[in-house]
């Protein structure tokens, strides 16, 4: 049986697949999300590293003979640092996090994108793992003087659990430090970011095994066997995996904490703008992807923070015709990433009059964060990247209200895969390949991956939206000098 782990933001989430591909058990872990302060988002290496083998402990009670192979799937880019006696330095810098932006507009402006582009197929955002690099150097000396090992969320599990310093391709690619196209660490980049190679992790492909589960935490679990690490993947690549999406297909739009759009590709592909990232997929291949920073999380921040209720569906009954609401909102709750690159750019309702009720604004949430990806999704439409459908995943998708409005607002029609755990299930594909149980990811997938339920897009309600979309699309650029 295969592990596969999704390394999230709110929570690390583990299924136990079968090789037959079936779910056998699935257990779920949260940890504290730290915002210090305005911009910061923080999380402790040792919170996911404790919930992970709590969670691997509870996941796999009596089937503990049976385990072969784990992998880790992950939250993308941030920081995390360890010192000569490997102890984390400071709290991890998340992905969603904007105190970079001075050392992100040094990177773009001073460096240039030009350059950027040419050594990592990639501009800088302050997301990314290289701004924050510098922010430590100029803000925390003391602690990027301590640095000696680099490596992403994901990896310090794989880190702990099988001794060995590495990442994986498609990982690796969100570091604004790899040379995507040619697979190999950037000098230029780590001579910007004043770092080292030593300092950073051996690079594998997401489904090639990086070295057994070290023994005493085996017998800690009452594991015997020989257990392979696969290296595994960015939670996006895993996820776009555990939905079929694997070069030669179209699209998987995932509505988790972010919002992303990832579109496969046998070739390595630039966006000559730099609005949609280009990174190795965890297939062996490429894809182009772009990220809202925040998209299930405006919903759950709606429900929770503001109405105070965990009821989402009885908030989201009741709602007038599609594309028939006049309230707008802007989904920029931690600034945005795709495509307008602006860690001061903040969420805004917008349309509301003396007839506005609770469920229109509940809506307008809803479809303000598929306005926020329909944003990303003509920017790849004017590349003249085409599809017609996408799988759709993450905690969104178990929305039917929102499945809808992504086939109506998007214009794709939507196809939703059998198992719901996106980037877990995409990863124990990878455990599964790492231990030779698939010949390759391809195989695998068209093998274990199938299609449960299909949503076509509505016209009506998408021509609507079409028009609804017009407006959305001013709000932003008419809203961009008052966010500061
Ligand atoms: C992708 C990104 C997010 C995180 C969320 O570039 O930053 O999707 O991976 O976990």
């Amino acid at each position: 049986m295969f592990v596969g782990i999704d390394l999230g933001t709110s929570a690390v989430k583990l299924l136990l697949m079968n090789e037959s591909g079936k779910i056998e058990k699935i257990v779920s872990k949260e940890y504290p999300l730290y915002l210090p302060k305005p911009e910061w988002s923080e999380q402790d290496p040792n919170d996911w590293y404790v919930k992970t083998l709590e969670g691997i402990r509870e996941l796999i009670q009596g089937f503990e003979e049976r385990v072969k192979g784990i992998a880790v799937a992950g939250q993308m880019h941030g920081l995390v640092v360890l010192d000569k006696e490997d102890k984390v330095i400071r709290p991890a810098i998340l992905w969603n996090d904007g105190r970079s932006k001075s050392q992100t507009d040094y990177l773009n402006n001073v460096v240039g994108k030009d350059n950027l582009s040419k050594y990592t197929a990639n501009i800088a955002f302050a997301g990314f793992t290289a701004p924050k690099i510098l922010w430590l150097k100029e803000n925390e000396p003391q602690n990027f003087e301590k640095i000696n090992k680099i490596m992403l969320p994901k990896d310090y599990i794989v880190y702990k659990l099988s001794g060995n310093f590495t990442t994986d391709y498609s990982d690796a690619s969100g570091m604004l430090l790899l040379d995507v196209k040619s697979k190999k660490w950037s000098k230029e980049m780590l001579s910007i970011c004043d770092i080292n190679e030593k300092m950073l992790p051996k690079l594998y492909e997401s489904y090639e095994s990086v070295g057994a589960l070290k023994t005493d935490i085996a017998s800690e679990l009452g594991i015997k066997q020989k257990v392979e690490v696969a290296a595994g993947a960015s939670d996006n690549a895993a996820a776009a995996v555990g939905t079929g999406i694997i070069a030669g297909a179209s699209c998987n739009i995932s509505l988790g904490t972010s919002g992303t759009m990832f579109i496969p590709a046998y070739e390595f592909k630039v966006d000559p703008n730099n609005a949609l990232h280009s990174f190795a997929h965890a297939d062996g291949y490429y894809h182009l992807m772009a990220c809202m920073l925040s998209a299930a999380s405006c919903n759950k921040w709606w429900m929770e923070d503001i109405l105070n209720t965990k009821d989402y569906a009885k908030e989201q009954q009741n709602f007038d015709k599609l594309g028939s609401n006049e309230v707008f909102f802007l989904p920029y709750l931690m600034g945005e990433r795709s495509p307008h690159n602006d860690t001061k750019a903040r969420a805004a309702f917008i349309g509301m009059s003396m007839n506005t009720k609770r469920e229109d604004m509940t809506q307008a949430v809803m479809e303000g964060v598929l306005f926020g990806l329909r944003d990303s999704l003509e920017v790849a439409k004017k590349l003249g990247i085409g599809f017609e459908r996408t799988t759709l995943c993450g905690g969104g998708a178990k929305s039917k209200l929102w499945r809808q409005m992504s086939a109506d607002i998007m214009k794709l029609e939507v196809d939703l895969v059998e198992t719901e755990e996106g980037p877990a299930y995409g990863a124990a594909i990878l455990a599964g390949v790492a231990c030779k149980e698939f010949e390759s990811v391809e195989s695998a997938c068209k093998v274990l991956i199938k299609v449960k339920e299909h949503i076509s897009v509505n016209k009506e309600a998408a021509k609507r939206y079409d028009e609804k979309y017009e407006r959305f699309a001013k709000l932003y650029p008419a809203l961009k000098g008052l966010f500061c």
